[in-house]
């Protein structure tokens, strides 16, 4: 199959409409047959329960090319178990885990020419989403939903790579005690973007977010789970329940223990703590691995010993090893590998 010409290398992560996308209605009470377009465009009545309400989940995750060739997608059934706890909480009908796997071999293999080749850097990203799309103008969960899934091939999510990035402490909270900071719903980033427009401004990578109660525990980025690693080598999880239980930080965290032979420990991490860390870095699907090189509390600088120039050591054991298993260059635990 011949693939798409692009400069694969040097793509960014933007979006670009391929071939085909999903689409599936729920309506009457019932997810009805699901369909393959080539129409990128979604029509909804002006007063559907997204415009008005914002009720919508979604998820992220890629398929490879491997070294031997072949085409697959990491651990989606995560994502269809993750995207129905999303439903649940926002109040809107799950779409079953079987259909959900099923949608994403189709369009990842009607979508073949875009998968990018082995050894290039990038990935096709796919974005399963779901959106009210009945009329609401009550407050109150939709009748109507649609579920859809694009692709779009993507490269680093942050410039420059694996530079280390600069973060500083955000002033805003990303989620509310008991809220849902730990479900994937546009909500949560709809209300992130003034926070992340104003660490940018100031020239900061990305924000670190407190935990919203205390503001002394570290909780995540807008985009990625935290990951540390201690001067002997342990590595160092944020635990809190409004955080996103990031698929890519469950996945180290299992590589790290029964690959590398490392000590883990998932806890709360206090901010006041991050001075006594040695590496640091950022963990989720459009993120892989980015390290951490420094972090700023309000003019304070707290720098790793890893350094600004490149990721550190153990950092860059966990991201060898998982992209490894991601592009079959190293075997994979079971289950972890849906083949196309
Ligand atoms: N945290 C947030 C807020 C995210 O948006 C993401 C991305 O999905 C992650 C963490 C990482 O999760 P995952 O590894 O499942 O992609
Ligand atoms: C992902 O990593 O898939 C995400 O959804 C994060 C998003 C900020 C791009």
């Amino acid at each position: 199959m011949e693939k798409k010409d692009l400069d694969w290398g040097n793509i960014g992560f933007t979006y670009m409409p391929t071939d085909k996308r999903y689409v599936a209605d729920y309506k009457d009470g019932e997810w009805g047959e699901g369909r393959l377009t080539a129409d990128p465009m979604v029509v909804i009545n002006e007063c559907a329960g997204i415009l008005q309400y914002c009720q919508e989940i979604f998820e992220g995750l890629k398929a490879y090319t491997t070294e031997d060739g072949s085409i697959v997608t990491f651990r989606p059934d995560l994502n269809a178990e993750r995207m129905m706890d999303s439903a649940v909480r926002l109040e809107m009908p799950p779409f079953p885990k079987e259909r959900f796997l099923e949608a994403v071999d189709a369009v990842v293999r009607e979508n073949a020419a875009w998968v990018p080749p082995y050894g290039s850097g990038a990935t096709l990203y796919l974005r399963p989403y779901m959106f009210a799309t009945g009329p609401v103008i009550g407050v109150k969960p939709s009748m109507e939903y649609q579920f859809r899934l694009f692709a779009t091939p993507v490269g680093p999510y942050f410039k420059g790579g694996a530079k280390p990035l600069t973060i500083c402490v955000s002033d805003f909270d990303r989620a509310a005690p008991n809220g849902t900071g730990h479900v994937k719903a546009g909500l949560n980033y709809a209300m992130s973007l003034h926070a992340s427009v104003t660490a940018h401004a100031a020239g900061y990578d990305e924000n670190m977010f407190l935990d919203p109660g205390t503001r002394t525990f570290v909780e995540e980025t807008g985009g990625a789970n935290f990951l540390f690693v201690t001067g002997d080598g342990e590595v160092v999880t944020p635990k809190s329940d409004s955080i996103l239980p990031s698929i890519t930080r469950r996945s180290l965290v299992y590589v790290a223990e029964h690959y590398l032979g490392l000590k883990v420990t998932q806890r709360p991490v206090k901010l006041a703590e991050l001075k006594d860390f040695a590496e640091c870095g950022l963990c989720g699907t459009a993120a892989v691995i980015s390290p951490v090189g420094k972090v700023v509390d309000h003019g304070q600088e707290i720098c790793f010993p890893s350094g600004m120039e490149e990721m550190g050591p153990i950092t860059k054991k966990l991201y060898d090893t998982l992209t490894g298993i991601q592009m079959g260059e190293i075997e994979a635990p079971e289950g972890w590998i849906r083949k196309i």
